[in-house]
């Protein structure tokens, strides 16, 4: 790779060895994908979960915080694996809250803003149209580069950090214009969408279009943002989609031709009985079998969705053998305590749990088999993290399952 002075002088330790060490691990990842220079970025997204990071992602977060690492460019982190304001409601256990203690120590000190959400981009860090970013977190990544029109990889735990400290990344990937352009068309004949759909139908994309970028068309032009939010996550989770184009909706496909004058490799026409097959695949439940928890908010729950649930809810309340559990941002939550929406479903027996998630906490010492959710994303997840099966369902389903008339 062809690097600045400065660069150089850093990887000789005169930046100190944080980053010192930050732009050998990105100039040896730039080398393996064939970069020839690092880029300036504007802002970084990282990992900091216990539940998937493990004491190897301590050792290294302590061990860039303790050789003064400091974020150059605005970063924020992805939910953490510990509610602390909940510890003892969600039954956490001591080593699980002591390991994400120590992460959260490393994360702040490194000058992360802690926002321990995985929608950054409706609060704290939104990038623009074009600018590099360096983001983890698959389905922020799928919003970011799809739905922003911002430039970002999958920044993978490690380099995340690293790039934030440099404020740089190697140019691979997503960052070239020419590795944009979509491959395979996804032709949308449903009529109307449910919320549901978006899920079901970036799930169908992810499994179908594998690493290549898709192209969606017949999307209606009102889709809200938290529905493009769902669509990218279920397609992130089911493949590894980082980018797709929605004709008409998003910023590169109404610019230009996503195919850039190029035909699509493939086809494919979703109609509605592909989308009722793909909640059948997603659903492993034995439909006999007693939902214990029914979960919302992955994606975290934004305050449009919380207002959904609240006016769902209306003379209702949790039946008293089931969990019903939703996960939010903290600015989320506060908001929607400050509107008047948090208090009546706690009342109606809710739980919420903000800054971090059902896949990512200790949901395994609950000792689950059976759980309800209205997201691909943490339907297709949840069960390899947690070994438990799945009813995957629309929000209306959910709620039904979870409460009973008041
Ligand atoms: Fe976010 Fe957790 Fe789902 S990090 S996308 S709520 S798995």
């Amino acid at each position: 790779m062809i690097l600045t002075d400065e660069e150089k002088a850093c990887l000789q330790g005169s930046h100190g060895e944080a980053n010192r060490l930050a732009v050998e691990l990105l100039v040896r990842v730039g080398e393996a994908f064939g970069s020839e220079r690092l880029i300036p970025i504007t802002s970084a997204h990282i990992l900091g979960h216990y539940g998937s990071l493990h004491q190897a992602g301590i050792d290294f977060l302590e061990r860039l915080a303790e050789g003064g690492g400091q974020c150059r460019v605005p970063t924020t982190v992805d939910p953490s694996s510990v509610d602390f304001g909940r510890r003892e409601q969600f039954r956490v256990p001591e080593d699980y809250v002591e390991k994400q203690k120590r992460l959260q120590v490393a994360v702040e000190k490194l000058g992360v803003i802690p926002s321990w959400s995985c929608t950054p981009y409706f609060a704290h860090n939104v990038p623009r149209f074009n600018q590099n970013i360096a983001w983890a977190e698959s389905s922020a990544v799928a919003y970011a580069n799809s739905v922003i029109g911002a430039r970002t990889n999958r920044t993978s735990f490690g380099l995340d950090i690293c790039a934030a400290i440099t404020g740089k990344i190697p140019e691979f990937g997503l960052y070239e214009e020419q590795n944009r352009k979509g491959s395979i068309l996804f032709e949308v004949e449903l009529g109307a969408f449910s919320d549901l759909d978006y899920h079901t139908l970036g799930a169908i994309v992810g499994r179908r279009s594998g690493s290549r970028i898709p192209v969606i068309k017949g999307i209606p032009p009102d889709v809200t943002n938290d529905r493009l939010k769902c669509l990218g996550a279920g397609a992130a989770s089911a493949g590894s989609v980082a980018l797709y184009h929605a004709s008409g909706i998003t910023p590169e496909a109404q610019l230009k031709d996503p195919f850039d004058g190029t035909r699509p490799e493939e086809i494919f026409t979703v109609s509605r009985k592909d989308l009722q097959d793909m909640e059948d695949q997603i659903s492993t439940a034995d439909p006999n079998s007693k939902v214990e928890m029914v979960t919302l908010g992955c994606p975290l729950l934004s305050i449009g969705e919380l207002k959904a649930v609240f006016l769902k809810m209306q003379h209702r309340r949790v039946k008293k053998d089931i969990f019903f559990w939703i996960y939010l941002a903290q600015e989320t939550y506060d908001l929607g305590r400050a509107l008047g929406l948090v208090e009546p479903l706690e009342k109606a027996g809710i739980w919420f749990s903000t800054q971090t998630c059902a896949t990512i906490s200790s949901v395994k010492v609950w000792g689950f088999s059976h759980v309800m959710t209205n997201s691909a994303k943490c339907a297709l997840v949840v069960p390899s993290e947690h070994n438990l099966s799945i009813t995957y369902r629309d929000t209306d389903g959910c709620i039904l399952t979870a409460t009973e008339p008041v």
